[in-house]
C-alpha cells in the first residue's frame, strides 16, 4: 500500500486552500539613473522620505491620464467599459502587460464588444510605457493615493537622454 500518494494529494489540497495572491514585489532593488527595477528587474516606484514619487512614476501619472484614462478611468480606477488597470499592473505578468499595450485585444462576444487598442506605433505611449506600469503598479499596492502626486523628484539628466533617444528612435 502506498501511503504517499493521499498524502501528496492532501499537501496539494491544502496548498489549493491557502491565498493565491503571492507577494508583489515592487521594493525597488537598483536603480540604472533612468528608473528604478525590483529584485526581478521588473520596473517599479521609488518614494523617498519626503514622500516624493521618483520622476518616472510622476511621468506615468501624467501619460495615464493623457492616453489610458478616457477608457480605463481616472486613477487607474477602472470604467463600465474597460478593466482597472492598477489591478491588472499587480496581478498581470509585466511582459504580458507590455503585450497587450503593444498589440491590443479585443473581446468580441454577444453581450460586448470592447476594443484595447493597439499602441505599438505611438511613442507617446511606447516611451512612456514603463513609466505607466510603475505608476500603476504604486496605485495598485496604495502606496500613492488617487489624484496628482503630490510631491516629485527631478527629471534626472539620464531620463531626458533615454527620453529623446527613445522620441528620436534610435
Ligand atoms: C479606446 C479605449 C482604450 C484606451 C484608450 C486604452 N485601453 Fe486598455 N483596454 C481597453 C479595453 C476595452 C480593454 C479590455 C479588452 C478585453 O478584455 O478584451 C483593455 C484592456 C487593457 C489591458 C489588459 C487588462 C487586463 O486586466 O486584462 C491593459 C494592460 C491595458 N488595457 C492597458 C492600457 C494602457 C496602458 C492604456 C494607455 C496607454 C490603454 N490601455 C488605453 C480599452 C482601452
Amino acid at each position: 500500500m502506498n501511503f504517499i500518494t493521499p498524502l501528496l494529494g492532501l499537501l496539494i489540497a491544502v496548498a489549493a486552500a491557502a491565498p493565491v495572491r503571492a507577494e508583489v514585489d515592487v521594493a525597488a532593488a537598483s536603480t540604472d539613473g533612468v528608473r528604478h527595477f525590483n529584485a526581478d528587474e521588473i520596473p517599479t516606484f521609488a518614494i523617498n522620505d519626503e514622500g516624493a514619487v521618483d520622476w518616472p512614476t510622476f511621468s506615468g501619472f501624467r501619460r495615464y491620464h493623457a492616453e489610458c484614462h478616457v477608457c480605463h478611468g481616472p486613477d487607474g480606477e477602472g470604467s463600465t467599459y474597460a478593466p482597472a488597470l492598477k489591478n491588472s499592473a499587480i496581478k498581470m505578468d509585466y511582459y504580458d502587460f507590455v503585450g497587450v499595450v503593444a498589440s491590443g485585444k479585443q473581446e468580441i462576444n454577444s453581450s460586448s464588444n470592447q476594443v484595447m487598442p493597439a499602441f505599438a506605433t505611438n511613442p507617446n505611449v511606447m516611451c512612456y510605457l514603463d513609466d505607466i506600469y510603475t505608476y500603476l503598479r504604486a496605485r495598485g499596492v496604495e502606496a500613492i493615493p488617487r489624484g496628482r502626486p503630490a510631491k516629485r523628484v527631478d527629471k534626472s539628466a539620464e531620463y531626458t537622454a533615454a527620453e529623446k533617444a527613445c522620441m528620436e528612435g534610435s
